[in-house]
């Protein structure tokens, strides 16, 4: 049995290195916000607590992260990572916890499995501080573990503040330290700024415990990717990069064809049925489902939508806060947007936009038409061109159109307005007023042929 443990996630920085005026963890990656990441290995790990160390943009970071298991303390000035531990002392002297798992808010790809080993292993040990570390080849940004002749964990130093020898260390600090509470407790007030980077930092604990011969030991992450730290936009991007292709191959491992995942942007929260095929280039974001037998076709890209099975989305098409059921398809070059809702079997066509709408069972609108703020029966046919006036250009107005209408091409059906079970819509209408069932509308001038007047232009053009 693992001991109880709570959790302190430093999140109050400014992103300086980012060159940003937003907060680093608010940045986007992989379709969640940064901070995200560690949030959920943390919580995923179990601890009895979970505070979050808030400062620049704290409100919008609060609302972000917001959940009933977290708690958010105001770090108002950053005077470094001490100083925000410092502001966390009121709550954690509170806590029951016997160890606090110090975690910083830019290491994304963190697993829960390893903050529990971490915490079992400062257990076992029983030492005053247990840092995640790891070794990398290139250890620049990271503050570096500097043993003692005997081995013993002696110190974190930071990069700025290193010898040149010490530069030369591999071991580094990951930022995440498990501390025994009574130990963070009673010396963190020993903390100053006496030092080059002019701030608190939370790894000269490390020293002071080495010089009161209180247990420190290193608790080594075998692949160094984990614990990769986000300090600028290349780093977010290369983290990106790795968090994209480990979520293509779970879904190819899961039975879904990614034919080429290198072009394929797929958010972590996606979830894709089995024998689905995901074509170059599409990107599926947000909260997106995609049930069994899909085909996503190239360039296409559905964000918070859901598809039921066997739903065909062809090439460069655009989904976005909508529904496919089951057999549906839409595009190539369709935009379904903002609730736009496709019944099972109900094809959408090329150049067809479909907003707030829904589209009923078997139904067709294939060519060039905007069907907004509109519900559509079963097996209705919309003519290609047909455009629902929905906006007066002050309010948008419903139109309903019901089971087996046909709406001849090119209809500007003015809404608000019902068209009747059954009836038809004559091609180039401009229909004002609702149709009953079973009739026809027909609101446009009637044709008129002049018979020989082409010949007579022509003749009177040569007299001139
Ligand atoms: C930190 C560690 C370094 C480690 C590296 C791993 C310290 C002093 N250094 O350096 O040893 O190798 O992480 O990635 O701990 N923060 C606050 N309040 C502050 C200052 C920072 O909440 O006053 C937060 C930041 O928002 C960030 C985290 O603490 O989430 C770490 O800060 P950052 O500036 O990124 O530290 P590093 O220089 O990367
Ligand atoms: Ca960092």
């Amino acid at each position: 049995m693992s001991q109880r443990f709570s959790v302190v996630i430093l999140a109050a920085g400014k992103a300086t290195r980012f060159k940003s005026e937003h907060t680093k963890v608010l940045h986007g990656l992989a379709g969640r916000p940064l901070g995200e990441y560690v949030l959920c290995a943390a919580l995923a790990a179990g601890p009895a607590e979970t505070w979050m160390i808030v400062g620049h943009e704290a409100e919008a970071v609060r609302r972000a992260f917001g959940r009933p298991e977290v708690q958010f303390i105001e770090q108002k000035e950053q005077l470094g990572t001490g100083h925000a531990l410092m502001v966390a002392c009121p709550a954690i002297e509170q806590s029951q916890s016997p160890a606090i798992v110090v975690l910083v808010g830019d290491v994304p790809l963190l697993r829960p499995e390893t903050l529990t080993g971490l915490v079992k292993a400062h257990e076992k040990a029983k030492a005053a501080a247990t840092i995640l570390t790891t070794r990398v080849n290139d250890p620049r940004g990271y503050g570096r573990i500097v043993r003692s002749s005997g081995n013993r964990v002696r110190a974190i130093v930071e990069e700025k503040l290193c010898t040149p020898a010490q530069r030369r260390i591999q071991e580094i600090n990951s930022g995440i330290i498990c501390f025994s509470r009574s130990g963070l407790l009673d010396h963190l007030g020993r903390l100053t700024r006496g030092n080059a980077q002019k701030e608190y930092l939370l790894t000269d604990l490390i020293h002071i415990f080495y010089s009161l011969r209180h247990k420190v030991i290193a608790y080594p992450v075998e692949d160094f990717r984990e614990v990769l730290g986000v300090n600028d936009r290349v780093e977010l991007a290369q983290v990106e990069k790795i968090l994209r292709v480990r979520k293509c191959e779970g879904l190819m491992r899961d039975g879904v064809t990614i034919i080429n995942p290198d072009i394929t942007m797929i958010d972590q929260e996606v979830e894709v049925g089995r024998d689905t095929v995901i074509e170059p280039g599409v990107s599926l974001l947000g909260r997106t489902r995609l049930g069994k037998d899909c085909v996503v076709k190239s360039w296409s890209i559905v964000t918070d939508s859901s598809l039921g099975d066997r739903v065909t989305i062809k090439p460069f098409s655009i989904v976005t806060g909508s529904e496919l059921a089951h057999d549906s398809s839409a595009g190539p070059f369709a935009h379904l947007r903002d609730g736009a809702v496709v019944e099972e079997e109900a094809r959408i066509g090329n150049f067809v936009e479909v907003k707030k709408s829904r589209i009923g069972r078997k139904t067709k609108s294939l060519h060039l038409t905007y069907i907004g703020d509109a519900t559509l029966g079963e097996r209705v046919n919309i003519g290609a061109g047909t455009v629902t006036c929905n906006y007066d250009g002050e309010k948008k107005h419903p139109t309903v159109i019901e089971d087996g209408v046909f709406i001849g091409s090119g209809s500007m059906l003015v809404a608000p307005v019902r068209i009747g079970k059954g009836s038809y819509v004559a091609a180039g209408s401009t229909i004002t007023e609702d149709v009953p069932p079973d009739s026809l509308g027909v609101g446009r001038a009637r044709q008129v042929n002049k018979e020989g007047w082409a010949k007579e232009r022509a003749k009177s053009k040569q007299k001139e």
